[in-house]
C-alpha cells in the first residue's frame, strides 16, 4: 500500500464516442488509474463493455488499468482481462462461490488482486480472503450505475478493514467506488481507503484536474 491517496476515474462516465481520447487524459488530470467498470447484466442490473475494450484503451495510456469485474462466475474473465492488460482484477466476494481460488489464479496470472464487498456485505465476507488479496473494494452504492449517492454506513466497513490489515500487519488497498465526491473522499480517507474511484464526480466537473486534486485532498 502506498502512503499516498490515489484517484481512479471510471469511465463509465466519460464520452463513449471518444473513450481512447478520454482516458489518454486521464493522466494530465493527475489520475493515477483508469477504473474499468465491467458489467455483465447478470450479477449486476446493466451491460457495458469487456476485455476487448481494455486492450483497444490499453495503447492510450500508461496509467494502471483498474478492472472491476461485476459479473457473475468471474473467475471465467480473468485470463482475458490479463492479456487484455489489466493491472489489477477485481472480483466480487458475492459473485464466486470459490473467490480464493480466483485471487490466486489472478495473481498466478501476475496481476494484482482485487475482492469488492456490496454495500449489503459485511467485511468479514473478506477475513478470510486478505492474505491472498492486494486491495479490497468497497462498495459504497450498490453496483450497475454511475452516479448514485453514497452510502455512509460503508465508512464503518471500511474503518473495520483497514483496521483489520492495520492488526495483521498486511499490506492492503482499500478503493472506495460509488458517489465519491469532494465531500465523501473526505470521509472516506478519514476512515482508511487509500484509492478513491469516481466516476461523475471527475467527468461533469468542470475542471477535472482540480476535481482529482480535491479528491485526493490536496
Ligand atoms: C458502479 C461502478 C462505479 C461507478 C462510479 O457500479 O462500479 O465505478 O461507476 O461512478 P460514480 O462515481 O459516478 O458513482
Ligand atoms: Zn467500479
Amino acid at each position: 500500500m502506498t502512503d499516498r491517496i490515489l484517484v481512479a476515474p471510471s469511465i463509465l462516465s466519460a464520452d463513449f464516442t471518444r473513450l481512447g481520447d478520454e482516458v489518454e487524459a486521464l493522466s494530465s488530470y493527475g489520475a493515477d488509474y483508469v477504473h474499468l467498470d465491467v458489467m455483465d447484466g447478470n450479477f449486476v442490473p446493466n451491460i457495458t463493455f469487456g476485455a476487448p475494450m481494455c486492450r483497444a484503451l490499453r495503447p492510450r495510456s500508461d496509467l494502471v488499468f483498474d478492472a472491476h469485474l461485476m459479473v457473475a462466475e468471474p473467475a471465467k474473465w480473468v485470463k482475458d482481462f490479463a492479456d487484455a492488460g489489466a493491472d489489477i482484477i477485481t472480483i466480487h466476494a458475492e459473485a464466486d462461490i470459490h473467490a480464493h481460488r480466483t485471487l490466486q489464479l489472478i495473481r498466478a496470472c501476475g496481476k494484482k488482486a482485487g475482492i469488492a464487498l456490496n454495500p449489503a456485505t459485511h467485511h468479514s465476507a473478506a477475513e478470510y480472503l486478505l492474505d491472498s488479496a492486494d486491495m479490497v473494494l468497497v462498495m459504497s452504492v450498490n453496483p450497475g450505475f454511475g452516479g448514485q449517492k453514497f452510502i455512509p454506513a460503508v465508512l464503518k466497513k471500511i474503518e473495520a478493514i483497514r483496521e483489520t490489515a492495520v492488526r495483521r500487519g498486511l499490506d492492503i488497498d482499500i478503493e472506495v467506488d460509488g458517489g465519491v465526491n469532494a465531500e465523501t473522499a473526505k470521509l472516506c480517507r478519514d476512515a482508511g481507503a487509500n484509492v478513491l474511484v469516481a466516476g461523475n464526480a471527475v467527468f461533469k466537473a468542470a475542471d477535472r484536474k482540480e476535481m482529482v486534486s480535491i479528491i485526493r485532498g490536496n
